[in-house]
This record gives structure tokens, sequence and C-alpha cells, in this order.
């Protein structure tokens, strides 16, 4: 944050959310005035009261998107209405001031017009763009919100997971509960992320790379780490089902790429699509009986993350298929990065 020009660094060196581009977006609310006119400032420090609810109350949300440029250099967004629904929601959830979404959503697109010779052009590399919201609400007493402030961040990255689109393995984690019914696992919320990264030390401890969470005696399959889970298996009766965890307990994130997946499969109808609760027994069961096909997480930073191996009470288990090129989550990863740089031509692709 020293100096312009930023630091810039070859694609292959980029980390996730390492290096900022130039400018951000700035959008302050106070609930006397409403919202005051966006500002596209050089990125750096924002100054904030120490008492600014955000610090002491964790009131916040934040979104993830990611902009690419595709072969005749036009930069593209992937459902960006999704994501801006998505943030009215968590805003509501944790109390913040609605906004108008089509217009925080231009407000982006001149941010990343501006800023589009960041856009890595590799593929797997792309830039990602983290709208927050938060309470700079300036005292202590837990009250409603009467100062907010929206910043859009922007960062060139390259693959989520440094091993990049090769398998992980998870670990269950019976003792972190990441989300419940009636808490906020449905909304953006940094307070579901930041106390998770415990459960990534012991994960890493049992060789994973991520922990599985779950909640409830039943130990209800919730998230993968940062991402949405799916399971292609054989249930009980032969039929091959891709199975997620549903919405409907609000403990699940409604990923933008976990509902295009779903789309996806349902439309490709190769098997059943069937979101819905899943007790780890059940997924334990159909690794005994060698009907686990494949596992895969999902996310915006993520897209389709490979997953080879679950590790459960000490013991690891495995689907029964080896990856390979023609698993239907390689094929799904496929077509989504073809929409999302623009070389399926497809209504999911938003030309800035
Ligand atoms: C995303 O996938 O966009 C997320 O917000 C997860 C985050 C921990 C990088």
């Amino acid at each position: 944050m020293t100096g312009r020009p930023l630091p810039r660094c070859a694609d292959e060196e980029l980390g996730f959310g390492t290096v900022i581009t130039d400018h951000m977006l700035k959008i302050e609310w106070n609930v006397e005035r409403g919202w005051n006119h966006p500002m596209i400032l050089p990125s750096g420090p924002v100054g904030l009261h120490p008492f600014a609810h955000v610090f002491h109350y964790a009131v916040e949300c934040y979104e993830g998107m990611k902009a690419y440029v595709d072969n005749n250099g036009s930069v593209r967004l992937f459902r960006p209405e999704m994501n801006m629904q998505r943030f009215r929601v968590s805003a509501k959830r944790m109390s913040l001031p609605d906004f108008d979404g089509e217009q925080l959503l231009k407000c982006i697109e001149t941010l990343v017009d501006i800023d589009k010779d960041w856009i890595p052009k590799q593929r797997g590399y792309s830039m990602y763009l983290r709208p927050v919201i938060f309470s700079t609400t300036p005292w202590l007493g837990l009250t409603q919100c009467a100062e907010a402030m929206i910043l859009v961040l922007c960062c060139p990255v390259g693959p989520y997971f440094k091993s990049g689109f090769v398998p992980i393995k998870l670990s269950v984690d019976s003792k972190y509960i990441r989300a419940w019914p009636g808490g906020t696992g449905n909304v953006k919320s940094g307070g579901n992320y930041g106390p998770t990264v415990i459960s990534q030390a012991a994960a890493t401890a049992n060789g994973a790379s991520q922990s599985l969470f779950v909640y409830d005696k039943h130990e209800y399959v919730t998230e993968a780490g940062t991402m949405n889970i799916f399971f292609l298996i054989r249930n009980e009766q032969g039929v091959k089902q891709l199975i997620t965890p549903s919405l409907k307990d609000g403990t699940i994130l409604p990923g933008v790429t976990r509902q295009s997946v779903i789309e996806l499969s349902q439309q490709w109808n190769e098997c059943e699509t069937v979101e819905k609760m899943i007790p780890f027994a059940e997924i334990k069961a159909a690794f005994e009986r060698g009907d686990v096909l494949e596992i895969f997480g999902t996310g915006t930073a993520a897209v389709i993350q490979p997953i080879n191996g679950i590790v459960y009470e000490g013991k690891e288990y495995k689907p029964v298929v080896p990856f390979d090129d023609s698993m239907l989550q390689v094929r799904l990863t496929n077509f989504l990065i073809g929409v999302q740089y623009g070389d399926i031509d497809h209504p999911w692709s938003h030309v800035v």
C-alpha cells in the first residue's frame, strides 16, 4: 500500500488476495442522510472510529465474485446479479442498511473497467472482487446500525488451493460447529469464517487440507471448509445421485457455483440431483458399500475442487473411482470455465 504504482507480479506468483489493484469503491451510509455518492479512490487504508461496531460486534458481511477477460478482450462477470441479491439478504440478516443491487453492480462494473488491466488472462486466473459492508456505528452500545460503509476491493488471483485442480482431503470436524439452524450459516458473514480457522489446524494435523463441518447428533454434513460440498453416489437402490446439503435448515451458504452445478446437473440428466439433509452416517455407509463415486467442493474462490478422501474418526474413506478426466466434476468444471471466460456463449456470463 506504499507508493504507486502498486507492485505487480507474474500470474504464477499470485496467491489468493495478496495483491490489491490500484482502485477501490467506497460508499458511506448514515441513518439520517442514507447512502452518500459512490467514490472510486486509490486503494488504501480507511480511517475508522475505534468504537466502530464492526470491530467489536462483527457487524459485517461480504461477497466474492470474479472478473475474467475473454478472447476478444471483453471483461466478464459470472451471474453477478446472484451475488447482489445474496449481499442484500446477508446485509438484512446482519441489520445493515439495504441498497439497490443494480446500482451497486453498475458501480462495480465501473471499478472493474478502470482496473481491467489487472485481470490476469491465463485460464485458472482472474480478478477476485470483494464487496464488503460493515457497521461503522461509533459507540459501544449494541444498537441498530447508524453508520455503515461499503467497500469493493479487487485482487488478481490464481487457484485458491496452491495445489490447483488436484484432489484434496477433508477431515470431519465434530467438535467445532460452523453453522446451526437459526444461526447465520446461510449468509456470507465473516463471523461464519473466522471461527473455522482453528478447525483448519486440526484438519492439517489429520493430513487433510480442509474440515468437513457437521452438526447435531446426526452429524448432518454442512460445508467443506470454505466451500459447498457435493457427493456423486449410488444409493441403496443402485440409483446414481448427485447429492448436496439442502438450503432448508439455514446452515448452508446458497453458493452461486453450487446453484450453477445443480442447474447443469439437472439439465444434463446423467443422474438424479438431490438437495437434502445428509447425516454423515449415510455417506459412511455409501463408502463402505463402494458407492461413493465422486466428491467435490464448490465456491467462487475455488470454483470446483476435487476431493479424494475424507478422514472420520481416524479412518480415511476414499471414492471408489480414481480421479480422471471423464468425471462429472471435470466436465462441470470445463463447462463453467468455458462460460466464465466467454468461450461458451451462455446467459450466465455478463459482459461489462
Ligand atoms: C469465496 O469463495 O468467495 C469465499 O468467500 C471464501 C473465502 C474464504 C475466500
